[in-house]
């Protein structure tokens, strides 16, 4: 089956609360397990960088979904190219809060000490992701496999 991975940018609504991440990622969650997707979904500054991984029609389909939520503004797609591996396979939708501690990632692939996820390559933005993933990921992991879900 041919898989894709698409990277986007964008910047949480003004009148979206902080609280509404974790609603948003609990929904991911759910929906990506029964699709075969997987992801993570970094946030800081009011900024969000994604990734989603997994069958094509239904990457397109969730992007599509994803471009008309009101709860962000200003997408911008940064890659979608075919795979033949998953890079995030053990999270169907992971979640990463920005900290100071994750700073020396930001310096290294953003070239700035903000994070500015519009403006990044889509080399560094999966990098970023990447690193990020193998470095402060401390939940417990989904993992997506014929089997389904361990813990
Ligand atoms: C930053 C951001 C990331 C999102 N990521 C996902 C995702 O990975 N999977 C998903 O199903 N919905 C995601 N959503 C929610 C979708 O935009 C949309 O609300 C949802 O897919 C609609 O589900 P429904 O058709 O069942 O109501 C995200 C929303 C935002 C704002």
């Amino acid at each position: 089956m041919k898989m894709i991975q698409l990277i986007y940018a964008s910047t949480l609504s003004g009148d979206v609360s902080f609280s509404e991440i974790n609603r948003i990622q609990t929904l991911a969650q759910r929906k990506n397990h029964q699709f075969n997707i997987s992801g993570l979904l970094v946030y800081g500054r009011r900024y969000f960088l994604q990734c989603i991984e997994g069958p094509v029609k239904d990457i397109n389909q969730l992007y599509s979904n994803i471009e008309k939520d009101s709860r962000h503004r200003d997408l911008k797609l940064l890659e979608t190219r075919e795979v033949t591996s998953r890079s995030f396979e053990n999270w169907s939708m992971h979640l990463i809060m920005l900290t100071e501690q994750m700073d020396h990632l930001i310096l290294k692939y953003c070239n700035s000490p903000h994070f500015e996820p519009h403006k990044i390559s889509s080399k560094n933005a999966l990098g970023l992701l990447k690193e990020l993933n193998e470095n402060y990921s401390t939940q417990h992991q989904i993992t997506l496999s014929e089997n389904h879900k361990v813990d």
